[in-house]
């Protein structure tokens, strides 16, 4: 293992798939370690091109576009940071040596299809999960949601952020459930899944590194589990540790050690799990950083960002936790581009905490702009001062107004 100059012919040579803000955070750990980074995503100005030595957009689910990046650039390493990529391209750029995909490009492949994900976590490893089923017509849906059981979740197999979501109570809202998820699949044959509503007590994402040199013995480790709040798909707020119980958590890493030597290479894993009492199901996993891991960056030695940047690179890691803390999610409130943000002052007096703005060049009132994150003895009391922090943080629209017409 050695790390050349950038901009030199010896350069060691990461290309992120996707700059957004948890690429960036990616890129900002890379560059920490004197390694030359290429940010690529579908448009320009986003938060990780900031800070990239260079900076390409293309459309990444173009296996076109995508091959001719990768040519172009020859990185040693291409590390998706989202899930709508040409994966079949990534799996040939892999297979003619072009680059290594992190953490495999099976893994990115298996995961951007809740299908692959499913088959391999229930069916080939037998660990537990909601009940489900697969249907590709309102007819497949009523039969699936019906062996299911209401209430049921209809999700695109192809989707993320909570994109295309239904919760389906009766068989009354299957009809309407199929409009919208149609809408707003990734793919245009919609197929979707159909899962039992879990109800739990709380859900985790266990982060999850796998590291140690490549061709070497791996090392699994775990970080303390990150518990958040979900509305609408998206998380809006997470802290660290979760509590669980031994047993709840002895499970939890039981799982995710077993998905996550599934999916195999190096590199960080997002583990989303539902949890009540002892009883833990598996929902889903990124491959890569995962958006409620922002608070790592002020509660581990280590965030979520610099274990996948020295994992990747084969280096050592360590997951120790240094303080409990929290994050809540800062939105666009608005719908402008290049937007200012008031009220950091105050937000920042607030003791050990801090704010993240992603520089994003466009908002909208969903979108999410940048973050508040606050460490302290207890998680309950950092929740308050991170959701104070961010709602102190007020972006404002600096569009013209239009002045009304004069006759
Ligand atoms: N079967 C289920 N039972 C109960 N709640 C669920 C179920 N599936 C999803 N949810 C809730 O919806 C949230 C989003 O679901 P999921 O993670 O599958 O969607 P996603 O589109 O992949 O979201 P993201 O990309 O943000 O992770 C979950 O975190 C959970 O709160
Ligand atoms: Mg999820």
């Amino acid at each position: 293992m050695r790390i050349g100059t950038p901009l030199s012919p010896g350069a060691t040579k990461v290309m992120l798939l996707g700059a957004g803000e948890l690429g960036k955070e990616v890129i900002i750990a890379l560059q920490r370690l004197g390694v030359e980074v290429i940010a690529v995503d579908r448009y320009p100005h986003a938060p990780g091109h900031h800070l990239a030595h260079r900076w390409h957009v293309i459309d990444m689910t173009d296996p076109k576009a995508l091959r001719a990046v990768v040519e172009l650039e020859r990185p040693h390493l291409v590390v998706p940071e989202i899930e709508a990529i040409a994966t079949d391209e990534l799996q040939r750029i892999e297979q003619d040596g072009l680059a290594r995909v992190i953490p495999t490009a099976r893994a990115t492949q298996l995961t951007m299809n809740r299908e692959g994900i499913r088959r391999l976590v229930a069916e080939e490893l037998g660990l537990p999960t909601s009940r489900y089923a697969f249907a590709e017509s309102v007819v497949e849906v009523h039969r699936a949601a019906g062996a299911v059981g209401y209430p049921c979740v209809m999700k695109p197999v192809m989707s993320s952020s909570g994109k295309g979501q239904s919760l389906l109570r009766t068989s009354e809202d299957v009809a309407g459930a199929w409009e919208y998820a149609m809408s707003a699949g990734r793919v245009r044959r919609t197929r979707v899944i159909v899962e039992e509503w879990i109800r739990f007590d709380y859900e985790i994402t266990l982060l999850t590194v796998r590291a140690g040199a490549e061709g070497g013995e791996g090392q699994t480790l775990f970080c303390e589990p990150v518990g958040h709040v979900q509305v609408k798909g998206d998380y809006v707020e997470s802290w660290q540790p979760q509590p669980m119980t031994d047993v709840a958590l002895a499970r939890a890493r039981d799982i995710a050690k077993r998905v996550t030597d599934g999916l195999g290479g190096r590199g960080i894993f997002g583990v989303e799990l539902f949890v009540q009492e002892d009883r833990v199901w598996f929902s889903e996993v990124s491959p890569r950083p995962h958006d409620t891991g922002m608070v790592t960056m002020v509660t581990q030695a280590q965030s979520e960002f610099e274990l996948h940047a020295r994992a990747i690179l084969g280096l050592p890691v360590s997951t120790e936790l240094l303080s409990p803390g929290a994050s809540a999610v800062i939105y666009g409130g608005v719908d402008a581009k290049g937007i200012a943000y008031e009220g950091l002052e105050e937000a920042l007096r607030l003791p050990r905490t801090e704010v993240r703005l992603f520089g994003k060049p466009e908002a909208f009132a969903r979108r999410r702009m940048g973050v508040a994150l606050a460490y302290g003895p207890d998680v309950a009391e950092a929740r308050q001062r991170a959701k104070r922090c961010a709602a102190l943080v007020r972006p404002v629209s600096l569009e013209r107004v239009p002045d009304p017409a004069v006759p």
